[in-house]
């Protein structure tokens, strides 16, 4: 039984000195500012996309943010599948009855970014052995700013732009930090220095207590009595995102909350293309549930009805 006792405490002792650890670990990395929370036309069992912002997102993607980031697992086709960004369930006016729109090979809208898109897929090689560049089709996937890695961190401070094809599904509250992230920069504070090529963001994770002024910590670096470490951390992407670069057609704001929702609209999408497809899936299963719940309970009447 003592032994039992020892035990016991041994364990509770272990526990804390390991959730101690925890902590201290958690409070010397730093803290982010709480996510803002935007109103997502997708979020809940029901949401579905917006099309319209998916398109201004692609928009916003291609104009800005592919100089650095590719969207690896997406073809163009992809923007013309039920649910996405160029779905047209039947032809504009003007196209011949031979084309079946609704098919994204032969979407006119995808065929068209695709052929112009601001970057051309390396093929080959030709009957010569050269590589050669030629414009996107709608079966190409959406091709990335960088031939590899390397020269990716050489553009980019010797940070690497991650692909964004899944980033709402990497990151912690996914979609609400990515909005918050690309509308959320801000000055750095006074208390803390900020190397040329890096950009302060309360929503980044880091630990501003390493970029302190040394006026503001003791000798042995640790904030000074008093001095606040500012919540975030500093990264190497600067603010893409200003008031009117990207033109929209359809007379939504432009600022940068607006595109900073759209981009982040599209690439939810881009990481989830069948969400539509699965809610609708799920609601169906649920009224069947409901109705088979119904017959079960009625036969259960039926059955035991005479059973005293
Ligand atoms: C000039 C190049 C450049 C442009 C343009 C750019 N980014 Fe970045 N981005 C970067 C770099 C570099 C990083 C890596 C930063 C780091 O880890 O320090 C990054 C990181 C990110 C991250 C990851 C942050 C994290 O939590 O790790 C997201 C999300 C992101 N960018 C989204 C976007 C979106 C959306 C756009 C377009 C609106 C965009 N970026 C435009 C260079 C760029």
């Amino acid at each position: 039984m003592r032994k039992i006792m020892i035990n016991a405490r041994l364990i509770a002792c272990s526990l804390f000195t390991a959730l101690a650890a925890v902590s201290a670990a958690d409070a010397a990395s730093g803290e982010a500012k709480a996510v803002k929370h935007n109103h997502w036309h997708f979020a809940g069992p029901f949401g579905t996309f917006d099309q319209n912002a998916l398109q201004r997102g692609f928009q916003v993607y291609e104009t800005v943010c592919s100089s650095c980031h590719g969207l690896e697992l997406i073809s163009f086709r992809n923007l013309g599948d039920k649910g996405g960004p160029f779905y047209l369930p039947s032809c504009p006016a003007g196209i011949p009855d031979s084309v079946d729109c609704a098919n994204p090979n032969e979407n006119p809208v995808v065929k068209a970014i695709a052929a112009n898109y601001k970057f051309q897929i390396t093929d080959g090689p030709d009957d010569g052995g050269e590589m050669f560049q030629r414009p996107a089709v709608p079966s190409d996937r959406v091709p990335g700013p960088y031939a590899n890695d390397q020269i990716a961190r050489l553009a980019n401070n010797n940070a690497l732009p991650p692909d964004l094809s899944l980033i709402t599904k990497a990151r912690h509250h996914g979609p609400d930090y990515v909005y918050s992230l690309l509308s959320g920069y801000e000055d750095a504070p006074s208390t803390v220095e900020i190397a040329v090529g890096q950009y302060y963001n309360p929503y980044f994770h880091g630990d501003m207590s390493q970029n302190l002024k040394p006026e503001y910590v003791d000798e042995q670096g640790h904030p000074e009595d008093g001095v606040e470490v500012p919540l975030g951390g500093v990264l190497a992407m600067a603010p893409p995102l200003a008031d009117g670069i990207v033109e929209y057609t359809d007379g939504s704001p432009q600022t940068v909350e607006q595109y900073a929702a759209d981009v982040t609209e599209f690439l939810m999408w881009a990481a989830e293309p069948k969400m539509e497809a699965r809610k609708s899936l799920g609601v169906v299963a649920l009224i069947y549930l409901v109705i088979l719940a119904g017959i079960l309970y009625w036969s259960y009447r039926k059955i035991w009805a005479d059973a005293h």
